[in-house]
């Protein structure tokens, strides 16, 4: 008989024996800031559900911001991920993301709040938000509410991460309307590569008529399991498809991430030394090498 703590156990034994993905480059160490701003915004997307967009937004800036940048996370999902996997339960709030959309009045620095993380601040969301993809279709520059949100604060932070929803609606728009970058987290499986293609076009579409500025900051292939040939072609295609825009980083899959979004904590803090912990580091120095973050 197999306990679920002994099954986990088994699984964890596993991954100490998986093969680690061959790393070719080391990224630096990056040097302290003097100050802070302005602030890289970067929006995390795939319509796919469930490819670690929300994990991946977690934990890079709770990763960044062991690194002395200043983060704020803008939950941008009625699921509320975001906010639940850093500990606030956004349920309790009367403002959210969602007033600082309909209210043009409204003021972010009343409903940012700050998590256990040091530097690391935090918009929520709830599932009021779920309502303003409807309402804001009649509204006087309705794509973008969110980049009118956001201005009073981008002096602020050196980087604005947007935690997007699986969909590509009006609030996806208004996230890569307020956006310098798109990352593009994808889960390393056969059907990963399907459904980039309409993303890319929604990200051309944005960059034509709204926002010239944004590009696509790399793909990051998530979910991945070395011991398997499977997730080592698939990586290979992405990189076939998109060359340097994948991330020379991975992240591997393990049991160590759900059990830190129960604890409702990066894995950057609940688990330290853990290889995932390590990877999501990587990425942060990796971004910071490539120029895409300060
Ligand atoms: N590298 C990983 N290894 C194992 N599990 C993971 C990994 N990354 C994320 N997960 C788990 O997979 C699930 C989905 O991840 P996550 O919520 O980050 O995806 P998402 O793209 O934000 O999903 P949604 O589209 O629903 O917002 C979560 O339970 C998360 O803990
Ligand atoms: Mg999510």
């Amino acid at each position: 008989m197999t306990t679920e703590s002994g099954a986990l156990f088994e699984a964890e034994v596993a991954e100490a024996k998986a093969p680690e993905a061959p790393e070719k480059l080391e990224f630096p160490v990056p040097a302290p800031l003097d100050s802070h701003g302005p602030a890289r915004v970067i929006a995390m997307c795939n319509q796919k559900g469930g490819v670690g967009k929300t994990t991946t937004t977690i934990n890079l800036a709770a990763a960044l911001a062991g690194y002395g940048r200043t983060v704020l996370i803008v939950d941008f999902d009625p699921q509320g991920a975001a906010s639940a996997g850093l500990g606030i339960n956004a349920n309790e709030l009367d403002d959210t993301v969602y007033t600082l959309l309909m209210d043009s009045k409204s003021d972010i620095r009343d409903v940012i709040v700050h998590t256990a993380v040091p530097g690391l601040d935090l918009v929520p969301a709830n599932i009021d938000l779920s309502a303003a993809e409807v309402q804001l279709v009649n509204e006087v520059a309705r794509e973008q509410a969110l980049l009118r949100a956001l201005r009073p604060v981008l002096d602020d932070y050196d980087v604005i991460m947007i935690d997007c929803q699986p969909s590509l609606g009006l609030l996806t728009v208004n996230a890569l309307t307020a956006a310098h970058g798109v990352l593009i987290p994808l889960g390393a499986e056969y059907f990963a590569l399907r459904g980039v293609a309409l993303l890319v076009d929604t990200i051309d579409k944005v960059t034509d008529r709204l926002n010239p500025k944004l590009r696509v900051d790399g793909i990051l292939a998530t979910m991945v399991d070395f011991r398997t040939l499977h997730s080592r072609e698939v990586i290979e295609r992405v990189r076939e498809a998109f060359g340097d825009k994948l991330f020379d980083t991975t992240i591997s899959r393990t049991v160590k991430f759900p059990d830190a979004t129960v604890a409702a904590e990066p894995i950057t803090t609940y688990a330290p030394n853990h290889p995932g912990a390590e990877a999501y580091r990587r990425l942060a120095r990796e971004l910071i090498a490539r120029g895409d973050a300060a």
